[in-house]
């Protein structure tokens, strides 16, 4: 479960990172968005070939993720069937099932991401262009802000349980450091995911 987090919270940084050169413009974007599809690793790899090497390492991290979580959800049903007798245990059960919640919005929401972007886009001859045609409707960007709180939670108490359950959280010190990380990494990806469909949404990028 840990590994597997770590793993997709990375390519949420990556991903992230690589929408923000819809503020450099048309050109830039596509390019960048063509060179992943045919050009990245090309020639260790033959051209398109490693996206989908890289498209089978995450979903096999998605599904190995989403079978942790199923695993550990039943084993703790039937380790502790009663869990409202517990008070103790009320704290660890909320934060499991924000996580437990969280994470089906989390990836029911990404077919629909993936239909938008992936399968369907708008204009297939320009990803720059499908995604500023669908963020110039507000509704889009509204469905986009949602969603991505609930990522975002995700993330921040995911990082900070993927730590701990590596062995890192071994000090009152440790917890402070890993706790404001977690919360670094959640905000810069919202902050990050967001920044240019708002844009886009007030005429700063696309006009
Ligand atoms: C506002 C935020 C986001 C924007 C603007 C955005 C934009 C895009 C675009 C344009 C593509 C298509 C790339 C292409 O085929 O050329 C894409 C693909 C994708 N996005 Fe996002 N994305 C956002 C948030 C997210 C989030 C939060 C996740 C994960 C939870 C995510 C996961 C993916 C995945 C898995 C793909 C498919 C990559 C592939 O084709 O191999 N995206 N996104």
């Amino acid at each position: 479960m840990a590994v597997t987090g770590l793993i997709l919270i990375a390519f949420l940084l990556f991903h992230m990172y690589g929408n923000l050169k819809v503020f450099i413009g048309e050109e830039a974007f596509n390019h960048y968005a063509e060179w992943l599809k045919t050009d990245m690793l090309y020639p260790i790899f033959p051209k398109g070939g490693f996206i989908w090497c890289f498209r089978l390492v995450m979903l096999a991290a998605l599904v190995l993720h989403m079978w942790s979580a199923i695993t550990l959800w039943l084993r703790a049903k039937k380790a502790n069937p009663d869990s409202y007798a517990v008070k103790k245990r009320l704290e660890r059960t909320y934060s499991s099932s924000m996580m437990r919640w969280g994470g089906i919005i989390l990836a029911g929401f990404l077919v629909f991401h993936l239909y938008q972007f992936t399968i369907a886009p708008r204009d297939p001859a320009s990803p720059y262009n499908s995604v500023v045609t669908d963020f110039s409707q507000w509704y889009f960007v509204l469905f986009y802000a949602l969603w991505l709180i609930a990522v975002c939670m995700h993330v921040r108490h995911g990082f900070w349980s993927a730590f701990a359950t590596l062995g890192a959280n071994t000090s009152e010190e440790s917890h402070m450091v890993l706790n404001a990380l977690a919360w670094i990494v959640a905000l810069l990806i919202y902050i990050g995911f967001i920044l240019p469909p708002v844009c886009i949404l007030f005429g700063l990028i696309g006009a």
